[in-house]
């Protein structure tokens, strides 16, 4: 049987039937088998296994399997792999629709070619021209070094539709193998960054020019390995054991969110009551105002069948982020943490928890926030750090929040933190405190020391009239009826009933419509 000068068999119709089986089984093993066994030997898995794993079966249908790198500098002249080291195209996560690349390591490393970055660009516009989720499995070592200044420009292109796409279709990027230099933008402008412990890897700048620049020693693992970026810079909002639990996460956080903007996140039907009522929340706030309880527990005890999806699990720990549902519906979770730092708001903190009130904002996403916040953390680092300027990104991310908004104040409401977690003054929508709620300008101790500083130096028994003075401040001003005797807290309501309220709330801000003035955009501090 004749070939043709590009390998096309032309004598009959089952040769050339044959000839594509063997050219996609040749694209099948990227590039080729010796590397995949290199891959396997790494602990990481294929481009195509992973996408096995992430999709649910026989649902991926290929796109550009035949493109092929257009370059001939450098040594490329003879070496050519079908898919150019990307595996693009759809397929469904629970039976919805979602776009895919899977970056291939077997083929240059994975590195990012003008082909390799068309593909992905093209996948991305079909994901935002039909309003599905984009995920991007990145396994690269950066730009394709044969192609140069060709090879930047498609990042950019990358990183363009990145940010028409924000706000429009959830964007998730799981890091599995390197994502170095400028090719770290693209998953830091996604929406969630997932990483693998042991085997993925994110930095600007690589250990040797770290050692050559500023002489400090320091490997892969300890300079952008999972556990730091999940832990330490918060790039990344989930690390994962393995690349199969990882995958699976993203399958999970795909069942939250809605296919884009202009859709609603799936419901899902629950066999827990929507009126059950949970005791033990009567007992869990501690008498003493300094003892803490873990918040993990109320919010486990108020959303459906306790199952609770938390978001930068390791990372600002003073406040919990993530998604849930109450009565069918996704939510997204806010709430302080008093078990670390007494769950006051620092800078990490209030980074963290902006970025995902805008994320819930943007979809659809209800939020419900959990307060007891004894306020900002004070201190140089935290001033000279700009706790002021990162602050206010939360206190802005509130403001700005048009979907239903859900606040439970548990304890301690002080000070400006009060104001920012989501009150009734920025246009929270239902506004409930336990009567545990301590709602002040600040703490009873700080209150009585500024005010009565005099009195209290001057007293025969300044022990006696503290006490007194701390009642009197908390019959007259730090407790939660003031703020319900103006409106500014909806109900008082026992702990117990804190599930079926926010049910009942939901239920009522179905249809809210709510718009901000029309602009370009906002300037949230940044
Ligand atoms: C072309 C590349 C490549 C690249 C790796 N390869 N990186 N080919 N361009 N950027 C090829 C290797 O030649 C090798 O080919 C195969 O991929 C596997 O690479 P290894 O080095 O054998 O793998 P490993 O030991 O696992 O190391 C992986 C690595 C290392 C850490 C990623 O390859 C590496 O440091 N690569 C260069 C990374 C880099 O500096 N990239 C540019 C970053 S700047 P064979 O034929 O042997 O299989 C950047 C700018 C982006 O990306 C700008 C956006 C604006």
């Amino acid at each position: 049987m004749a070939e043709t000068e590009s390998g096309i068999r032309e004598e009959t119709t089952h040769g050339k039937i044959e000839h594509l089986r063997q050219v996609r089984e040749q694209a099948r093993l990227g590039g080729g088998q010796r590397r995949i066994d290199a891959q396997h030997a790494k602990g990481k898995l294929t481009a195509r296994e992973r996408l096995d794993l992430l999709l649910d079966p026989d649902t991926f249908v290929e796109i550009d399997k035949f493109v092929q790198h257009q370059s001939t500098a450098f040594g490329l002249e003879n070496e050519r792999y079908y898919g150019d080291g990307v595996v693009t195209g759809y397929g469904r996560v629970d039976g919805r629709l979602v776009y895919v690349f899977s970056q291939d390591f077997t083929v240059f490393g994975g590195s990012l070619s003008e082909s390799h970055g068309a593909k992905i660009c093209k996948v991305m516009d079909l994901a935002l021209k039909n309003g599905a989720p984009m995920i991007g499995l990145n396994d690269s070592g950066g730009a394709r070094i044969q192609e140069g200044v060709v090879s930047l420009g498609a990042y950019a292109e990358i990183f363009l539709r990145n940010v028409l796409a924000s706000g429009v279709i959830p964007q998730i990027s799981a890091v599995l193998g390197p994502c170095a230099g400028g090719a770290v933008y693209s998953p830091a402008m996604t929406d969630f960054t997932f990483m693998v412990e042991g085997t993925s890897f994110m930095f600007v700048t690589g250990p040797d020019v770290v050692k050559t620049v500023t002489h400090e020693v320091v490997d892969f693992e300890g300079l952008g390995g999972a556990g730091v970026h999940s832990g330490t810079s918060g790039v990344a909002h989930f690390a994962s054991e393995d690349e199969a639990s990882c995958l699976d996460g993203v399958r999970r956080l795909l069942s939250f969110l809605p296919s884009n903007n202009l859709d609603d996140a799936p419901l899902r039907r629950t066999a827990d009551p929507a009126d059950r009522m949970d005791d033990a929340l009567n007992d869990l706030v501690p008498d003493q105002p300094t003892r803490s309880y873990d918040m993990h527990a109320v919010i486990r005890s108020v959303v459906d069948e306790r199952d609770f999806f938390e978001v930068h699990a390791q990372f600002a720990q003073n406040i919990i982020v993530g998604f849930a549902r109450l009565g069918g519906r996704s939510v997204g979770i806010v709430a302080q943490q008093p078990t670390v730092l007494a769950g006051v708001l620092d800078i990490n903190a209030s980074v963290k928890a902006a970025r995902f009130v805008r994320f819930c904002d943007a979809f659809n996403i209800p939020l419900v926030t959990f307060v007891d916040v004894p306020g900002f953390l004070p201190g140089v680092a935290q001033e000279h750090g700009g706790i002021i300027r990162q602050g206010a990104k939360l206190l802005y991310a509130y403001c700005e929040a048009t979907v239903p908004k859900l606040t439970v104040i548990t304890r301690k409401a002080y000070g400006g933190a009060y104001d920012v977690m989501s009150s009734k003054h920025i246009r929270g929508d239902v506004n409930l405190a336990w009567p545990t709620a301590e709602i002040a300008v600040m703490g009873i101790e700080g209150a009585v020391n500024i005010v009565f500083r005099d009195e209290l130096g001057s007293a025969a028994d300044p022990d006696a009239l503290r006490d007194q003075l701390a009642r009197d401040y908390r019959e007259n001003l730090a407790n939660p009826y003031v703020a319900a005797a103006r409106g500014y807290i909806d109900d008082v309501i026992e702990p117990r009933e804190t599930r079926p309220r926010l049910i009942s709330a939901l239920e009522m801000l179905q249809n809210k419509r709510e718009s901000n003035p029309p602009k370009k955009h906002g300037n949230i501090p940044l």
